[in-house]
């Protein structure tokens, strides 16, 4: 993926680096999940006091290693989060209320082993119990301010 960046964008495209600790970030996630709540992710709300807090946009992608042979299809609700939903998170979980995306237009994405995928992950979306093997290879892209990319996990 930061292959492909590099080639076809004129800014930075590197793995987030942490200057306060002087580290890395890892990039890179394997998962091996069946399911997923209704949920975003977002730096800004997720990593507030890191540095990948400071992107203006993030993007998921997913790359299906295995995919179910039946469900897991991961749904992108057409709406994204905004501070104000906090109020609508479901107490001791990562987990959204519903009535959120109640009127939300939504994509369904079919896991295909092979695939790879990519969305907002500022949308909100979930993925919905299946049969069979879900394993993904995963990472996120942030824009940072002066438009450079990094990843992170
Ligand atoms: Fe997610």
């Amino acid at each position: 993926m930061a292959t492909i960046l590099r080639q076809n964008v004129s800014n930075q495209v590197q793995v987030a680096y942490e200057k306060e600790v002087g580290e890395y970030y890892f990039a890179g996630l394997i998962r091996h999940i069946n399911v997923a709540l209704l949920h975003i992710d977002f730096a800004q709300l997720d990593a507030p006091d890191w540095g990948i807090g400071n992107i203006t946009s993030q993007l998921v992608w997913n790359l299906y290693v295995k995919a179910p042979t039946q469900g897991g299809i991961c749904k992108v609700y057409n709406r994204q989060w905004q501070p104000e939903d906090e109020k609508y998170k479901t107490s001791g979980s990562y987990g959204y209320d519903y009535s959120l995306i109640a009127t939300s237009e939504v994509k369904h994405n079919i896991p295909l082993a092979g695939d790879l995928v990519i969305f907002n992950s500022r949308n909100f979306h979930e993925v919905l119990p299946g049969i069979g093997e879900r394993i993904t290879i995963s990472s996120f892209i942030g824009k940072m301010p002066g438009g450079d990319l990094v990843f992170w996990s």
